[in-house]
């Protein structure tokens, strides 16, 4: 059934691009889906790019934008984009292992970015637009990077020490970063789609998952999780790519009014993480149903060694000087 639906759509796209040209009478229309709701980060700045856009190519683009996999879960969208059945997506950093650009795996290492200083020098930079520039290999080239935040961990145990893991099944996105990170404290962990995250915590599929708060608590995860430790020990952000084939094809007046709107879109969706995953955080609280824990400093230089190894382990995949030289930049010594 997805596969004939994807054909559809692949059979529309072809449709579409040859179509562009000729289809003087009405706006170029692109797809954006995505798998967050339109009250978060992404989903902000997903809706003020469908805004600007409008705005900046004078109502010859129209962005449909898509949110909360209505159109597509995490695997398909990218599918759905390789094929042309959807021209834009966000997708979480941790997503792209399967596409076969693992390099993009390197935001998923435990504790490798401090702080969100870090996390700019980083995309903004040399680091951020080579890594964005692999993407172009597979038919899809990247625009930015959008901000989420900080990871917490939740789960009907309290986890405080690194035993407490010891055995847990906990939902990953696609990354085999995020599969070593939960091996090395000794948890279960199984990918799943974002959208079925919920239902899996609350039958029981899975004990526990990682996320930031925004989407914590606007997926309701809280309602089915009793605890949750405010570990920040990772981070969770989104590439904006389009189907290369059909960003190529644009007019260049149009790509130039989309790349604007896109940098204005990426500031917005920026300035609203940090506040909504603040406002997500005191929500959960207020609601009583999720206890929230912080970690002692012991207790986190604890999971600080735990997963140290993984580093270690993931660079082969990664690529050493991937490592090196996001950790450079990250720390300001190159960019
Ligand atoms: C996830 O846990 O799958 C999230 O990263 C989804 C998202 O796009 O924020």
């Amino acid at each position: 059934m997805r596969r004939l639906i994807l054909k559809a759509g692949l059979a529309a796209a072809l449709l579409a691009a040859g179509g562009l040209a000729a289809r003087a009478e009405g706006p170029i229309v692109i797809k954006f889906s995505h798998v967050t709701t339109a009250d978060t980060p992404k989903g902000k700045g997903a809706d003020r790019f469908a805004e600007l856009a409008a705005k900046y190519t004078d109502g010859r683009v129209k962005v449909e934008v898509y949110p909360n996999s209505t159109l597509y879960k995490d695997k398909e969208e990218v599918e759905a984009l390789q094929l042309g059945a959807v021209q834009m997506l966000a997708p979480s950093l941790a997503k792209f292992g399967p596409l076969g650009v693992k390099e993009f795996e390197v935001f998923d290492l435990p504790y490798i970015l401090p702080d969100k200083a870090a996390l700019r020098r980083v995309t903004d930079g040399e680091v951020g637009r080579k890594l964005l520039g692999k993407l172009d290999a597979h038919g899809i080239h990247g625009l930015a990077y959008w901000d989420n935040g900080f990871k917490i961990m939740s789960d009907n145990r309290p986890l405080r020490d690194v035993a407490d893991f010891r055995g847990q099944k906990f939902r990953i996105q696609s990354s085999k970063v995020l599969e070593a990170q939960f091996k090395a404290l000794g948890a279960l962990p199984q990918v799943l789609a974002f959208s079925d995250v919920y239902q899996a915590l609350q039958t029981g599929v899975v004990d526990g998952s990682e996320n930031t708060p925004s989407n914590m608590y606007t997926q309701k995860h809280y309602e089915v999780q009793k605890y949750a430790t405010l570990s920040d020990h990772g981070y969770i952000g989104y590439a904006v790519i389009v189907n290369k084939a059909f960003w190529d094809g644009l007019p260049a007046d149009v790509r130039g009014g989309l790349e604007r709107a896109v940098s204005e879109a990426t500031l917005y969706a920026d300035g609203a993480a940090q506040k909504d995953n603040d406002d997500a955080l005191a929500a959960m609280k207020a609601s009583g149903r999720t206890e929230f824990i912080a970690l002692t400093p012991e207790q986190k230089a604890a999971w600080q060694k735990a997963l140290e190894p993984v580093t270690a382990e993931m660079s082969s995949r990664i690529g050493k000087d991937t490592i090196e030289s996001f950790r450079k930049a990250a720390a300001g010594a190159t960019n």
